[in-house]
């Protein structure tokens, strides 16, 4: 074991791979609360981080994630402390007052953390190390060097290159100050890209412009906006967004209620839906339309989930989710929807797999650059637990059973590979809900990235 102090949490950390098996539990019933949604806690921490004064932070999500990103803005000069449980205090340095951390910036399994910080780095000053986990570091920096080096910042990397794709972690880069303002145009459509180019243009003179294809998330549009920056979103006839940033911004601290993770709850809703009998409420859910992809597709495919209570919590629409066991059918997905739902596609997987008929998907090959190629983790696991499935390049093909439990696990079977990937870990344990011999998986640690609650909660449901 290892123990990491993130002022007054500690964090164990099992050094050895912790499998479980996840077993049918009969029907889930009762009202659960997820916890603070990820994309917006990281960026609650920072944009704090970079505000002068006091912010209050409710129901921020307290995983490992999101501890990497606080640890993280703790070495570069802000003051952040934990009062009680998801409630923070945050005193910041001021837009432009990040001062040079003495140790390498441990990012541990957080794409986002990463991302997002190495845009705040590039505009200041200062030189700052990334390493993270052997997830991690075989993800994709290029997409986010590529901009930052437009805007004046030097990088030195693992496997440095001049392709999007290239540029791994560990990795050193050079601030620049002053930084130079871009205008970028989004190759992938990635939230963590527009947000780095956004967070460098923060402490950058003049105007730092993000033009976005297609859209995803905008929690950074959002709250800048609500820390008093001056930024503008012009959305064109075709749905392009122009987002102009004005920079050397000046942030006020503020009062931020985080609402629950939609991609938490995601697992719920789907082990509602497949786990004959079920009838749950999930409460406080983020229903930003950037976010809630999963809610229509599942409600396209039969599944019976109303929105109810809706309501605005931090400047983001929230609703109660009310969740009963239905006969699913399977669809084509419009891979348009897929930023939308982009991390929930591993638990849709397991919702086709038990639907009737076939469902298709197609355009994910972001899914190949998340915390695992979640294509293939999710084809490999799936077919081992009975599942019909073919992979393409972009996506999956699967042939549900119509409502009977899959297999699960076999006699002499080694249990599913998740590849450090909590979303992966977490499917599968909802697969197993569903299946006649459950499921077991080979490591459960990386669900305390995003979800450290998740098995209590199931456990409380099925009791
Ligand atoms: C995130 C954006 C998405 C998502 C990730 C969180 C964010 O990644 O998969 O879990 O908070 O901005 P991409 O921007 O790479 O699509």
């Amino acid at each position: 074991m290892t123990t990491n102090m993130y002022e007054n949490i500690v964090v164990t950390i099992a050094e050895t791979p912790r499998p479980r098996r996840f077993r049918p539990t009969g029907a889930l019933k009762g009202t659960i609360r997820v916890p603070g949604d990820k994309s917006i806690s990281h960026r609650a921490i920072m944009l704090s981080a970079l505000a002068v004064g006091e912010s209050r932070i409710t129901g921020l999500l307290e995983g490992e994630d999101v501890l990497a990103t606080a640890a993280a803005m703790r070495a570069m000069g802000a003051t952040i402390e934990r009062m009680t449980d998801g409630e923070w205090r945050v005193h910041g340095v001021g837009v432009g007052g990040l001062l040079q951390p003495d140790e390498p910036l441990e990012m541990g399994n957080s794409g986002t953390s990463t991302r997002l910080l190495m845009g705040l780095v590039a505009s200041h000053a200062i030189t700052a190390t990334f390493t993270g986990d052997a997830s991690l570091s075989k993800r994709p920096m290029g997409r986010v060097i590529d901009p930052l080096s437009l805007m004046g910042a030097a990088f030195d990397s693992a496997e440095g290159g001049d392709s999007a794709e290239s540029g791994r972690l560990p990795l050193t880069m050079r601030g620049a100050s002053p930084a130079v303002p871009i205008t970028y145009t989004l190759p992938v459509a990635s939230a963590q890209v527009k947000s780095a180019v956004l967070l460098a243009g923060l402490n950058t003179p003049g105007i730092t412009t993000v033009i976005e294809p297609v859209p995803t998330r905008d929690h950074s549009e959002r709250m800048l906006k609500g820390f008093g920056a001056d930024l503008t979103v012009e959305i064109a006839p075709d749905g392009t967004r122009t987002i102009r940033l004005v920079g050397e911004a000046e942030l006020r601290p503020q009062t931020i209620e985080v609402p629950g993770d939609p991609s938490s709850a995601a697992f719920f809703m789907v082990a509602g839906l497949i786990v004959p009998g079920s009838d749950i409420l999930i409460e406080n859910v983020g229903m930003n339309a950037t976010r809630a992809g999963l809610y229509y597709v599942l409600r396209a495919m039969g599944g019976r989930i109303e929105a109810v209570n809706l309501r605005e919590v931090g400047g983001e629409p929230v609703a109660d989710l009310h969740v009963q066991h239905s006969a699913l059918t399977g669809i084509d997905v419009d891979p348009a929807i897929a930023p939308s739902m982009i991390d929930e596609f591993p638990v849709l997987f397991v919702a086709a797999a038990l639907a009737s008929g076939t469902t298709r998907t197609s355009g994910l090959e972001e899914l190949r650059v998340k915390e695992s190629d979640r294509l293939s983790a999710m084809a490999t696991a799936l077919k081992a637990i009975g599942a019909i499935v073919t992979e393409s390049d972009d996506g999956l093909t699967i042939v549900g059973t119509g409502g009977e439990p899959l297999e699960g696990a076999k006699v002499g079977d080694s249990p599913i590979v998740t590849h450090l990937d909590h979303r992966i870990a977490m499917s599968m344990a909802v697969a197993g809900l569903a299946s006649y011999n459950g499921v077991e998986v080979d490591d459960t640690r990386p669900i305390a990235t995003s979800f450290p609650v998740f098995v209590a909660l199931l456990d409380g449901l099925s009791a």
